[in-house]
């Protein structure tokens, strides 16, 4: 980010919000507030001198422009509440912008339309990130999976069966694939992650994988995570239970509790899958650690057993709240799934001790956007 290109953007902010309220004030065609456009406009098109195109991000309360934050000030935290009231997660501005887009922008936020009527333009884009949740088997309902191209399905079914068969998994592909989720999740204007339920067995490695993937992306990039750590904890999510495919079907199938002997075999899947994953070439090294750690809960009440002073990776506690949350939401055969508020209660009475107290809480603002 050209740092040249900050200041007319502090005043292309503080200029658009100004105009913003005073269109509550008086009307939008007042002089004054087409004189507040005008001014926006103006420094906007001077930022977007300095560089072509300009994106800004929402991260908690704070407004990055590129990787640079903009000061906390009162129009700051103002045009941020205004977006984020709207479902918008970033915006891009790009050169070239006209008087009319910046008009309809500034008419949308005053209008307090909903983000459904807010549409990108040409040279203003808006990204959201929102999470569309089907509920199991209801009669009627559109495919879960459709939003996921065949191809996309073939591959995740192939990445875990071909381990189920061969003892062998191939890297070839799963780094684009979670390239496309993560351009997914940046770009598409609907809605943009479909988490999928357990309909019937088969699809579960499929819904399960790309869900922890993507509930992993989505709060890695909440935290303002990108680049190549962003690829490598999605990578981590897809893979994470590879090491079930080592697990026999009649355990891992099984519709009723498991016995103590069913459960020894099944915990060893960590540390099977993690084994898998270092074995393979092109896969990242922090795959290989989530996969081990993802069951070790913060506490390290759950397995496996490590030795005192052991730190867990930030990754795997991520991966903890995402296979958590989608274990529960998902229908498994012996449990119904549960409803959102009462998943965030139990992910509440976790939080600090099975679960990252900072991401817990990170993870539940995520999902009380998602609740609004
Ligand atoms: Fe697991
Ligand atoms: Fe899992």
């Amino acid at each position: 980010m050209n740092r040249t290109a900050i200041e007319p953007l502090r005043h292309a902010v503080r200029h658009l919000v100004t105009a913003v309220s005073s269109a509550a004030l008086y009307s939008f065609d007042h002089p004054q507030v087409s004189r507040l456009r005008g001014a926006a406009l103006d420094s906007l098109t001077a930022a977007l001198e300095a560089e072509p195109d300009i994106s800004l991000v929402i991260i908690g309360d704070e407004l990055l422009a590129g990787d640079f934050p903009l000061d906390t000030g009162l129009y700051v935290g103002r045009f941020v509440e205004m977006m984020r009231a709207r479902g918008i997660g970033h915006v891009k501005f790009l050169r070239g912008v006209t008087a009319g887009e910046l008009a309809a922008l500034a008419a949308a936020l005053a209008g307090g339309r909903t983000e459904e009527e807010i549409r990108s333009t040409v040279h203003i884009r808006f990204g959201r990130v929102e999470v569309r949740f089907s509920l199991a088997g209801k009669e009627g309902e559109e495919d879960p999976l459709a939003d996921f191209t065949a191809e996309e399905v073939a591959r995740v079914t192939e990445i875990y069966e071909g381990v189920a068969r061969n003892r062998k998994l191939h890297a070839a592909g799963i780094a684009d694939m979670v390239g496309g989720f993560i351009i997914a999740l940046r770009d598409q204007a609907r809605p943009l992650m479909a988490l999928a339920p357990l309909r019937d067995m088969d699809e579960y490695t499929f819904a399960h994988s790309v869900n922890v993937c993507i509930l992993n992306l989505a709060q890695a990039m909440s935290l303002g995570i990108n680049g190549p750590l962003l690829q490598e904890i999605g990578i981590a999510g897809l893979l994470h239970d590879i090491g079930k495919m080592f697990v026999p079907r009649e355990i891992l199938t099984k519709p009723a509790q498991l016995t103590d002997a069913e459960w020894r075999i099944m915990r060893r899947h960590p540390h099977q899958g993690a084994r898998c994953l270092i074995e393979t070439p092109g896969i990242p090294h922090l795959a290989a650690v989530v996969t081990f750690e993802h069951h070790m809960k913060h506490d390290f009440s759950g397995y496996p057993a490590v030795p005192p002073g052991w730190r867990q990776s930030l990754a795997s506690e991520m991966t903890s709240i995402s296979d958590f949350f989608d274990a529960l939401r998902t229908r498994r055969s012996y449990c119904d799934s549960m409803e959102l508020r009462q998943i965030a209660g139990m992910l509440l009475d976790r939080r600090g001790r099975e679960l990252h107290p900072l991401l817990t809480r990170n993870f539940l603002l995520i999902l009380s956007r998602m609740m609004a």
